[in-house]
């Protein structure tokens, strides 16, 4: 089956062309384009995505993207177009949808067989981890049950979900988060430590040179019963300990500013972005070990923009090889937002049959 794939719940325009195989226990993806547009450098001077700009670079570059792909062209046959319908931002969904509902009534014309489906963004996060090409289970001798139980962590802009899959497609959400995503928490310390948009990335490089035993934020809801997790409170201490400690981060004449000079700052930058990137990470390692645990998990599944960061993969790794259960995560490309993997979502929902209902749904819930 040959996909195509258009997502645009957020910030970056995406198109992509897979062909995919098997079943429900043996699916098998190959990529053959996957185009990213982002509009990281529109939305920076404004701190976050602003939705109307975002609706704005989606109309412009959908049609742009759609002419590197040459379907029209070289009457390339597609069997499935796959496109995002939330959870995100509705006015920027609903410019993928329209599109897609465009190329559908074209591409219909050479293949009346041609589907068209929505798909769950985060279903998209959840089952990146089949587009990774040198895991074992792409060889298909390995049966894809054996995953199973599973502990899937999905981490991104918007969502910090940790849940128990009993197959391919069955889950139940365990817990998330109650106030802010894991990555909006980077987003917003990165601005407390005037560092440029998104925020992620830039504290995992700053937080590099630093010291993650230098300052003890806290771990919030740690030692609390349930699964879900809390990071608006770790954010608001690292804002406490800006403002506390003299530090001349935030601006402001202080009279150690000059003594301590350029240096000692940067220095002090990178020892509350590595202390503040270890609290996040041991609250979400915890929880997900508490479920690997509890449902004796054979693997842990990490996806969502908040798996590239390097720490957090390594951290999970680490874990797992102890709990002995398989470590998934996407390959490095697959993180943050692209269409290949809501074509791989978009497969494995035309397998299952399920329709979902086909217009933007800001909130969608897995
Ligand atoms: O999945 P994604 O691309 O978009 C949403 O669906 O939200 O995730 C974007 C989030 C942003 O908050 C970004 O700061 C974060 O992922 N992120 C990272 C890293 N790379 C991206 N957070 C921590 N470390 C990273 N290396
Ligand atoms: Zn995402």
């Amino acid at each position: 089956m040959r996909i195509l794939a258009i997502e645009t719940s957020c910030d970056e325009t995406a198109l992509a062309l897979l062909e995919a195989s098997g079943t429900l226990y043996t699916p098998k993806f190959k990529i053959l384009e996957n185009l990213v547009s982002s509009q990281i450098a529109i939305h920076a001077p404004f701190g976050g995505v602003v939705p109307s700009l975002a609706k704005r670079e989606h109309l412009k570059n959908l049609p742009i993207l759609f002419d590197q792909l040459k379907i029209e062209n070289s009457k390339l046959k597609i069997d499935l177009i796959a496109v995002t319908v939330g959870p995100g931002l509705e006015p920027a969904l609903w410019t993928g949808i329209e599109f897609a509902k465009g190329i559908y009534s074209k591409l219909k014309a050479q293949n009346p067989k041609l589907k068209l489906i929505g798909v769950n963004h985060l279903e998209g996060h959840l089952y990146s981890f089949l587009l990774a090409r040198k895991t074992g289970i792409f060889n298909s001798k390995f049966p894809i049950s054996k995953l199973f139980p599973a502990i899937a962590l999905i981490v991104s802009g918007g969502h910090t979900i940790l849940l128990l899959m009993r197959s391919l497609t069955s889950w139940k959400k365990l817990g998330e988060t109650r106030d802010d995503a894991v990555g909006e928490a980077f987003d917003k310390v990165a601005r407390l430590l005037a560092l440029p948009y998104p925020g992620g990335p830039e504290i995992e490089k700053l937080a590099a040179r630093g010291n993650p035993a230098a300052i003890h934020f806290p771990r919030p809801m740690l030692h609390d019963r349930s699964y879900d997790m809390s990071f608006a409170g770790l954010k608001t201490a690292v804002l406490y300990y800006l403002r506390d400690s003299d530090a001349p981060l935030l601006g402001g004449r202080s009279p150690d500013r000059e003594r301590r000079g350029h240096l000692r700052s940067l220095q002090e930058k990178a020892d509350v972005a590595a202390s503040f990137q270890q609290a996040a990470i041991d609250a979400l390692v915890a929880k997900t070990e508490r479920g690997a645990r509890e449902y004796q998990a054979r693997s842990i599944m990490l996806s969502g923009g908040v798996a590239a960061n390097q720490a957090l993969r390594e951290a999970l790794k680490v874990k797992s090889s102890v709990l002995k259960a398989r470590f998934f995560a996407p390959p490095m490309n697959l993180n943050t937002d692209n269409a290949a993997i809501i074509g791989a979502a978009g497969y494995l929902q035309a397998l299952r049959g399920r329709r979902r209902v086909f217009r933007a749904q800001g909130n969608l819930n897995l």
